[in-house]
């Protein structure tokens, strides 16, 4: 059986098609545009036809994440709750909190023993704590996003950020660039600020190991360090984190056909 999950996200559109329940046959990430709908059309055509099927061969789709309204061929949509709980307890049966951090929000999930929700928390309201917040922090200390994790790394000292607030806390970036602050010290600083607010989110919900890390920010070597240090835990990666929730959408896909 062939089943497709779509992860259409803020910032990222995610496809995986499965194969049986275990075997990946395609995956691919894009950005997400203006135009998702065709966009992840496409996507997924373009993985099909790489492996040799068509789209009369996929038994299910199954769309999920922020932009999931917009894809009218699924067969059925599922919240991103239910996809990232999916694919992280696919890949870890051990996890018992899966903490998400995509580019517009991020949401922290407990689940019991069987892998079903339990309670979560979203934090959707505003950037800061979620990966367009380290983008636009990105662009303005001219370093790639790809690299702020490890220069974060690069020293203990963290400069004070005091704004929550995205906007706010760009102010204080230009502010300490200025004064000359190292840009290590003011990503250490932006990192620990994201991290605290993460951390308050998995008191709340309440911690419970394994903790699994899906999202794209989960690329992000300085997030996965400084979270794991202030937990103090030991955070399990997928695979393919960033794909969590594509996979989760996949593997439902396959159950629910
Ligand atoms: N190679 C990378 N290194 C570091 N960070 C990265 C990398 N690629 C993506 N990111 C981060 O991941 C974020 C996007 O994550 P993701 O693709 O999970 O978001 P999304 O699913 O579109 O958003 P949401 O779930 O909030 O709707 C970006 O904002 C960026 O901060
Ligand atoms: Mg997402």
């Amino acid at each position: 059986m062939l089943t497709a999950g779509i992860d259409v996200g803020s910032r990222t559109i995610k496809v995986v098609i499965l194969k049986g329940y275990d075997d990946i046959l395609g995956k691919q990430v894009v950005s997400t545009g203006i135009n998702s709908t065709g966009r992840a059309e496409r996507v997924l055509n373009g993985l099909l036809q790489q492996v040799n099927y068509s789209r009369d061969d996929l038994d299910y789709i199954i769309a999920t994440g922020y932009g999931r309204i917009n894809i009218a061929f699924a067969d059925e949509k599922v919240t991103e709750i239910s996809c990232h709980a999916a694919g992280a307890y696919a890949e870890f049966p051990g996890a018992r909190t899966i903490i998400d951090i995509g580019g517009q929000d991020c949401k922290v999930i407990r689940l019991d023993k069987e892998g079903r929700v339990e309670d979560f928390l979203m934090n959707d309201k505003c950037a800061a704590g979620t990966g367009r917040f380290l983008e636009v922090m990105a662009e303005n200390l001219e370093i790639p996003l790809t690299e702020i994790g490890e220069v974060s790394l690069q020293t203990r000292k963290a400069a004070a950020i005091s704004s929550t607030c995205t906007v706010f806390a760009e102010s204080e970036v230009v502010g300490l660039v200025a004064r000359g602050v190292p840009r290590a010290e003011i990503l250490r600083g932006l990192h620990k600020s994201i991290v605290k607010r993460l951390t308050g989110m998995v008191y709340r919900v309440g911690l419970e190991e394994e903790v699994v890390l899906t999202g794209g920010v989960c690329l992000n070597s300085g997030v996965r360090k400084i979270l794991g240090a202030e937990l103090d835990i030991n955070i399990k990666v997928p695979q393919y984190p960033q794909l969590a929730g594509a996979l989760g959408a996949a593997k439902l896909a396959w159950l629910n056909s």
